[in-house]
């Protein structure tokens, strides 16, 4: 490029059409998926204190909110669970129930609307006494005996409906493990969307808030199996090691502070990569966008377009219902 004064960067930037015209990147509502809390019963929505605007819903409301993202265009959602503490159990047995509350959530959901695609996590936690996403035993996470309540869970979802099963709980050869268990069920069209690099984040504490797995927790961590938010090198290798053993789909997780990851992952790979903008992510923008100290919607826009930078094909978000309808105009 010759230099200044032959070139002026500021050329272009001076007309709304003409920015428009050199823009690089764009979010769409096809990037979109929407992750959803589902209560049991059918109680009134439950705000959730430290996630602004995002509300718990019982089945019948999340049937009727999954049928407004569908007419906004979002492309999938994801159903969490939130579990009676008098239904959780140190082996979180409910998890392979299929008549347990994220079954019957995705059943219900499935046939009011059938064309938007529905994920579930595969992990324990939403069904543990101890939060933990595997098998606790004398203060270590089992990761074989883990994987074999896994594959049962993935196809038991998958059975009532889910289109994609999540893996989300970072044990070691879960991926091929689930593909298998699942192809033997008959289930080969099930999508499997791994978390292939999951980060032991400080960022998920809100979504625990959400799902009630914060007081199982307790003081509790889960870092002998979520990534060391140190490594980059690892997350790449982790990535491969997931694809190698089908999986369709890969997720960095959270979001914004792991960005670089997101990009080395899709550069390497060039697989469809998701980014997770986690719970505490959309806590720090809302929360201080509700004290009116940043533009809520703008910093939202500007957030979700950077993991379109970076490189990802689509974008977990709590804000999806509201960033569809402002995409629509
Ligand atoms: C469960 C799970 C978590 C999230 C998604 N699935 C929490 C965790 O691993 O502790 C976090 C999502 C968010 O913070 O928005 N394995």
């Amino acid at each position: 490029m010759p230099a200044y004064p032959r070139t002026r960067p500021r050329r272009l930037r001076q007309f709304d059409w003409s920015r428009r015209l050199v823009r690089e990147h764009a979010l769409r509502v096809d990037d979109l998926i929407w992750p959803t809390f589902v209560l049991d019963g059918d109680p009134a929505p439950q705000a959730v204190a430290s996630m602004p605007g995002v509300n718990r819903l019982g089945i019948d409301d999340l049937v009727q909110a999954v049928g407004q993202a569908r007419s906004l265009g979002i492309p999938a959602v994801a159903i969490f669970p939130v579990i009676d503490p008098a239904l959780k159990t140190p082996r979180g047995e409910l998890a392979t129930d299929p008549d347990n509350l994220v079954c019957r959530a995705v059943r219900a959901v499935k046939k009011a609307v059938p064309d938007i695609g529905i994920i579930c996590d595969v992990a324990l936690d939403p069904f543990t006494t101890h939060g933990q996403d595997g098998l606790l035993v004398d203060g270590r996470i089992l990761n074989d005996e883990t994987i074999e309540v896994l594959r049962q869970q993935a196809v038991v979802q998958a059975q009532a409906g889910c289109d994609v099963v999540a893996p989300s709980d970072m044990m070691d050869g879960r991926i091929g493990a689930v593909r298998d268990a699942l192809d033997e069920a008959g289930l080969q069209r099930t999508m499997i969307l791994s978390y292939a690099a999951k980060y032991a984040s400080a960022f998920y504490g809100p979504f625990r808030d959400a799902v009630g797995s914060k007081g199982a927790l307790g003081g509790g961590d889960k870092r002998t199996y979520q990534m060391d938010p140190a490594n980059t090198e690892e997350a790449l290798r982790e990535v491969g090691l997931d694809i190698e053993e089908g999986a369709d789909m890969v997720m960095v997780k959270p979001g914004m502070p792991y960005l670089d990851i997101l990009r080395r992952v899709k550069e390497r790979y060039g697989l469809p990569t998701y980014a997770y903008q986690v719970s505490g992510e959309y806590a720090m923008l809302m929360g201080a966008a509700e004290r009116g100290w940043l533009d809520g919607p703008a910093v939202m826009m500007e957030s979700l377009l950077a993991f379109k930078r970076a490189g990802a094909d689509g974008i977990l978000t709590y804000a999806a219902l509201d960033i569809a309808e402002r995409l629509r105009g």
